[in-house]
């Protein structure tokens, strides 16, 4: 979340311009208004403004009427508010609404710009402050999404486990959603307001992990210039996730066994015991079990955290809740990237569905975000949008290489890409390359355009024409299916391609 936007609301016109040039010379987004009516239309559900300047006296309200109408929402912006030497007091009742400042008229631009650094300063504050204690930013309203049986039965256990305080331990491959449900756990919890708070314990250097867990005294090793609270007591009073809990080192296991036993800790170079309430929730995407048998992870700790053991299960193993999971991804990139995309095609679906998503949800989640951006036109995603090895898993089944289009890498590969064809295809480019006018080669390619994508609509275009436009004729010349070719033409209208348009 950055600080960038900002809604300028006053009636005097030269107030208006001076801000909204001065903040858009500091690139800041602004959006000037002159009355209480567009302040409100402007912040309207889910607006992205992060600061308001408000006038007080408006002719049809007042600043605070906006104040009033923000007070308690979410996201509010922060409001400074700008009044006439008269009105001071009102600025002291706009401050008691919340109001973050205010700017006194006449106001020069240091004083513009003294409030916008305090406004940026707190802003920073506030966001750091909200990651920190339950990272909603990044996971949004995310929910974990699945009807399939093992998600039905997951769900179940994640909701009768959530409200009490046992210590829960998700095992399951990487991208099934381990990290996701330990937030679902946290958030349906007694302890949902207070903080959550994770420890990637893989990405932590051995020297640094132990100061992270229980925080460290000035002066406890070379570089502790000042005294550092651990993430065990940033968590006092809530959640705890230890992420892929398998890697943490040996002297390590025996440290976090105590604190997991006494609910108490020093921190490094301290003497004082600090005692903690935490609840535990801790990963892995390896089999404790066996790390136990091979010495790497300690038997005790391994009991200690495995009170109630959860699996979230793998993508290829629940296909049926792909159709779900992909609409909720599509939806989302499609706001993200400002793209109109509505749904999958049945072909790109099938793919989907057929492919065994080693890299499960985080893997689907990828994809489609790609496929939404390579999406430049259209409703709907097709093949096309989809890896080239998604596609090929059609085209080793069906033998050919003309049902499916190409994907945009394949552009960039000219020659090898044609010399992929199946025998059948280029005996098909070979038969109509040669019309029976007899000129030396149909196929005339735009641009100097060799991709196996560009042939294939040369190919297709050439066919119409030979055909008048009759698509049951020119799909039996180029020996596909007519649904094939329906396919391709409805692709190559939502890709705007003008050549074609005689034939949609
Ligand atoms: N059931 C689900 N519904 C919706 N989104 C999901 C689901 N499962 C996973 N995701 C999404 O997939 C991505 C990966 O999930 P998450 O980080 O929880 O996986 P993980 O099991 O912790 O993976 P790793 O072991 O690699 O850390 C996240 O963006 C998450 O929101
Ligand atoms: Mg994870």
């Amino acid at each position: 979340m950055r600080f960038e936007k900002i809604l300028v609301l006053d009636d005097e016109l030269i107030i208006r311009k001076t801000l909204q040039e001065f903040l858009s010379r500091k690139r800041y987004k602004v959006r000037p208004v002159a009355t209480v009516q567009e302040a409100m239309d402007q912040l309207q559900g889910d607006h992205d403004y992060d600061l308001m300047f408000l006038d007080v006296n408006l002719p049809d309200g007042e600043g605070t009427d906006v104040l009033e109408a923000m007070q308690g929402v979410e996201n509010a912006p922060l409001a400074i508010m700008i009044t006439g030497q008269g009105t001071i007091q009102s600025a002291v009742r706009c401050m008691k609404l919340g109001a973050f400042d205010y700017l006194l008229k006449p106001f020069s631009n240091d004083e513009i710009n003294i409030v916008l650094q305090k406004a940026a300063k707190f802003h920073r504050l506030v966001t750091v402050n909200q990651e920190l204690t339950s990272e909603t930013s990044s996971w949004g309203n995310r929910t974990i999404i699945g009807s399939s049986p093992p998600m039905k039965a997951l769900h179940d256990l994640t909701r009768s486990v959530a409200r009490t305080d046992a210590t829960v331990l998700i095992g399951g491959e990487t991208g099934t959603g381990k990290e996701l449900i330990s937030h679902a756990i946290h958030s349906e919890s007694l302890r949902r307001n207070k903080p959550f708070i994770k420890v990637n314990c893989a990405a932590i250097s051995e020297t640094l992990i132990e100061s992270e867990f229980f925080g460290h005294e000035k002066g406890a090793f070379t570089g502790a210039v000042q005294s550092r609270i651990g993430r065990f007591e940033l968590a006092d009073g809530g959640t705890l996730l230890l992420d892929e809990v398998s890697e943490i080192s040996l002297p390590l296991q025996a440290k976090l066994l105590r604190v997991l036993q006494e609910r108490e800790l020093e921190r490094v170079g301290g003497t004082k015991t600090i005692k903690v309430d935490v609840r535990i929730i801790a990963t892995t995407n390896r089999d404790l079990l066996q790390s136990v048998k091979d010495g790497e992870f300690r038997e005790d700790l391994y009991y200690r955290l495995n009170v109630f053991p959860l699996h979230a299960p793998a993508l290829r193993d629940r296909k049926e809740d792909i159709p779900l999971i992909a609409a909720s991804f599509l939806q989302e990139y499609s706001r993200k990237h400002g793209r109109k995309l509505e749904s999958f095609s049945p072909e790109a679906m099938e793919l989907l569905m057929r492919h065994t998503w080693p890299g499960n949800v985080r893997e689907l989640q990828n994809i489609i975000e790609r496929a939404v951006i390579l999406s430049v036109s259209g409703n709907t995603i097709v093949p096309a949008s989809l890896p080239l090895e998604f596609q090929q898993l059609v085209q080793d089944s069906e033998g050919t290489g003309i049902q499916q289009s190409t994907t945009p890498e394949t552009v960039k590969q000219p020659v090898a890409a044609a010399s992929n064809t199946s025998a059948k295809a280029e005996a098909n480019i070979a038969g109509v390359a040669k019309p029976a006018s007899g000129e030396a080669s149909g196929l005339v390619l735009a641009g100097e355009d060799f991709s196996l994508a560009a042939v294939e609509r040369q190919l297709i275009l050439k066919c119409l024409q030979e055909c008048k436009g009759n698509r049951t004729h020119a799909s039996e010349m180029m020996q596909v299916s007519i649904r094939t070719l329906r396919n391709k033409l409805s692709q190559y209208k939502d890709e705007g391609r003008a050549e074609f348009a005689e034939f949609f």
